[in-house]
């Protein structure tokens, strides 16, 4: 038997990602073809796509705007959050276009493809409602616009192929941005039909001890006269130990693999362990399959909590919409680690993908960066939370659905946790309660090994009918003051935190008097920094600290969110132009706000921190109380004005405020220099802290987050601008009007400030500073070389940097 394929058309069109002999992934990536418009035609092979614009994919067509008032406005009340009348929404999806029709179409060669072999084509996803077509073939169609799924092509494969797709988006068929077109990753595989299924290896470790660990490996295989042979690997590349098996069980292959001495997966320590799966017939090998995957156990348990690896912890968590601000939905490995490098500086370790299946790339990122993952599903299930949501799709498909998300990502390590659905309206009345049980099960029956959760806000109801007592773990969302009933109620011995705080605040603005304020509004649609305003659902963060300290019980929370998202701009749904949310820990450009020092103080336990707020630039405010706040990791710290004391403040149990921050809340402004003094528990002084009054923007500054990148053509680095005086300090207030250059081996990609109100277009080279700040994003070519960012801006000096984008 000889298998080869040659792919001929343009080299470049394809990545060999593994090139074992039987079995061939190929990315496609480039030279897509993509039109709006529903063009029945588009189907046909022989459509002529030469004028439509030329992509690259992931892609995500609505992202380049404009923002429009009118799209997708919705004149609804918002049941959820507890509003009876209907008002009108606008940007409550983000208001950029990805309501209606597109189309992609890509050609493709593949030839010598014989009768033994077969072809798959995958999706991770696609928004929404594909329905794919080969050579002209319906091969399949999938409407839950957040899942992975995959089509046997080889019955329709011709030597030179159109692959086209449609996808159609319905108005209110979201509660955010949902990103419109093929937005993930998009594949053919080539392999044996006789070989390894797709999302067929099933890897657990059912029993760790010190000196070994079982690995159970189950593969579903099609073919017969088989043996398999899995080799494991340790993170270094060493072979740690091989076994092999002819004896199927129907079609699947089940071992148990000793693993001595492991070194086990942790958010400390994510150490990770390769099995490659090697499958013969008549002694020659047929197929390979490489999977990574980690060792470590876990449990919950009552009256103890969650457990990994033996140790009690609880989940220091962030919420993620799929969106990556500037980018829009289009994945970007380069984007979503920096998102995760700075979670790790916060002190994150857990992240929930609110409310919808993760990309694989992100999965890979936090199986290599130690992050654990709370892998969540649906938004809806039967009953409506939006007018075209996924309540449409339920009965037919919600099966489907959970088979995909658990094959497609059950082998990661850091998932440690299931999410059946957030805040579903089904909570209400009995069929909601079998609804629940119904999807549990799927979960139970797929993988035994983690547990399921839905996030409640019906809490009063779910302690009524059953519905939080049937779960694995009972997630509350926000509902602080019903905790300790569930906690009684429920026969679990704990309660999560599956979605907390939901906290808002602009970066770098600061509203007085400082206070306590739910749904608070303003005349410029910001929120305070000072991270005292919250939703009428919701709270701020140190009512949350308070529970989770104090309740041994409490295994964690996930806060509402980590970055923020295009859409769903609480507390101005009604207020046009507010596009995109208040609610992230760090802005949409991923620039921390004042909130990422106040999680950091407490989740990073390995830095200190030491961060001081507001900003010292209030002309107009002389004399007027402008109280100060510091979030440090220290207990106590001393604040100094122009020199003079305002006293040493200590953390203490008066309010939630007074245990997790430091305030002087009588400052009166005066222009100079605020200086804070920290002491460590033996009241030494720890560290010191100062931010000066800036005059006049003088100077733009560039600091790039990586000095070198890849050049692969899709690496991005991101460059942080903001301006400074002539005395080099920086200028808070500033919205001066920038101008972004880039040349050398790289191009301009977007740039984003952060401002929820902002209607200027990401992937234009201009953007305004807000509050002094916004990012630049630089994507790489696949040539290596120097790439140059230039900034300019009027009367102000330019700001100039070089990034490296090396061979990967
Ligand atoms: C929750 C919901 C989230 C988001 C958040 C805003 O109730 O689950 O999707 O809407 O409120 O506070």
């Amino acid at each position: 038997m000889r298998f080869s394929y040659f792919i001929f058309s343009f080299v470049t069109l394809f990545t060999l990602q593994f090139s074992g002999q039987n079995r061939k992934v190929i990315d496609l990536k480039e030279d897509w073809k993509f039109s709006k418009g529903n063009i029945q035609a588009a189907s046909q092979k022989g459509f002529d796509d030469t004028k439509w614009e030329t992509v690259n994919v992931p892609h995500d067509w609505a992202i380049y705007g404009p923002f429009d008032k009118e799209i997708d406005k919705q004149t609804v009340a918002i049941e959820q959050n507890g509003e009876k009348i209907p008002t009108e929404k606008t940007g409550r999806t983000g208001a950029l276009p990805y309501i209606g029709d597109g189309w992609y179409r890509k050609t493709f060669k593949l030839s010598d493809v014989n009768e033994n072999q077969k072809v798959l084509l995958t999706f991770d996803g696609a928004m929404s409602q594909p329905k794919v077509y080969v050579n002209g073939k319906k091969v399949g169609e999938w409407n839950y616009g957040y899942n992975y799924f995959y089509f046997d092509i080889t019955d329709v494969l011709e030597e030179d192929n159109v692959l086209a797709v449609h996808l159609s988006n319905q108005g209110e068929s979201s509660r955010w941005y949902p990103g419109a077109g093929l937005y993930r990753k998009v594949q053919l595989i080539v392999k044996n039909k006789e070989s390894i299924n797709h999302w067929g290896t099933f890897i657990t470790t059912p029993l760790v001890f010190e000196d070994v660990a079982k690995v159970n490996v189950k593969t579903n295989v099609t073919g017969s006269d088989l043996k398999l042979v899995t080799t494991v690997f340790d993170a270094d590349g060493n072979q740690v130990v091989s076994n092999q098996t002819i004896t199927l069980f129907d079609n699947q292959f089940e071992q148990n693999i000793p693993v001595s001495n492991p070194k086990l997966w942790s958010p400390e320590s994510p150490y990770l362990y390769t099995a490659v799966l090697k499958l013969y017939k008549d002694e020659k090998l047929i197929d390979e399959v490489s999977t990574k995957f980690g060792i470590r156990t876990m449990a919950y348990e009552a009256n103890k909590g969650f457990s990994l690896n033996g140790k009690v912890r609880k989940f220091k968590g962030v919420c993620l919409h799929h969106d990556l601000g500037p980018l829009g939905a289009a994945i970007n490995r380069s984007a979503l680690r920096r998102q995760l490098r700075i979670l790790k500086d916060m002190g994150v370790d857990a992240i929930r993908s609110s409310h919808n299946m993760p990309s694989l790339e992100q999965l890979e990122l936090c199986d290599e960066m130690g992050f654990m993952f709370l892998a969540e599903s649906f938004d809806e299930w039967a009953k409506a939370k939006v007018k075209n949501g996924y309540h449409q799709f339920f009965e037919a498909d919600v099966e489907k659905d959970l088979v995909n998300l658990i094959h497609a990502t059950r082998n990661h390590p850091c998932i440690v946790m299931w999410s059946s659905g957030n805040e579903v309206p089904d909570q209400f009345g009995a069929e909601g309660v079998k609804r629940a049980k119904r999807l549990q099960d799927i979960f139970h029956r797929e993988d035994p090994t983690r547990p399921v959760t839905v996030g409640m806000d019906r809490v009063a109801q779910t302690m009524k009918s059953g519905f939080g007592a049937l779960l694995d773990v009972p997630g509350l969302n926000y509902r602080l003051h019903l905790y300790e009933e569930a906690f009684e109620m429920f026969p679990q011995g704990f309660i999560l935190g599956s979605e907390t705080a939901s906290t808002v605040s602009s970066r770098g603005v600061y509203k007085f008097p400082v206070e306590k304020a739910s749904m608070k509004q303003y005349n410029d649609f910001q929120c305070s920094s000072y991270d005292l305003e919250y939703c009428s659902w919701s709270n701020v963060p140190d009512d949350d600290f308070v529970l989770q300290d104090d309740k041994p019980w409490v295994i964690g929370e996930f806060v509402w969110t980590g970055f923020d998202y295009l859409g769903e701009p609480t507390p101005y749904d009604d207020k046009w132009p507010s596009r995109s949310s208040y609610f992230g820990i760090n802005d949409l450009a991923g620039l921390p706000k004042d909130r990422f020092y106040l999680y950091r103080s407490r989740w990073n336990t390995e830095d200190e921190t030491l961060h001081v707020l507001p900003h010292w630039n209030w002309e107009g405010r002389e004399g007027e109380t402008t109280p100060v706040f510091v979030y440090t990791s220290y207990n106590s710290a001393e604040l100094f004005v122009n020199g003079k004391s305002m006293g040493i403040q200590k953390k203490n149990n008066e309010t939630p405020q007074n245990r997790y921050r430091l305030m002087w809340m009588d400052v009166n402004y005066e222009p100079g220099t605020l200086k804070v003094v920290a002491f460590d528990d033996h009241g030494n002084l720890s560290e010191e802290k100062e931010i000066h009054t800036a005059g006049t923007a003088y100077k733009i500054v560039l600091e790039p987050e990586e000095q070198k990148i890849k050049a692969n053509g899709e690496d991005l680095a991101f460059v942080r601008v903001s301006v400074v005086d002539k005395n080099g300090i920086p200028c808070p207030t500033a919205t001066n009007q920038l101008e972004f250059k880039v040349s050398g081996k790289g191009t301009y990609h977007a740039a984003c400030n952060g401002d929820a109100t902002s209607l200027e277009l990401f992937h234009l080279p201009t953007m305004k500073l807000f509050s002094g700040k916004l990012v630049v994003l630089v994507q790489t070519t696949k040539e290596a070389g120097d790439i140059k960012l230039k900034v300019s801006g009027k009367g102000l000096k330019t700001g100039h940097v070089t990034i490296q984008s090396v061979i990967p």
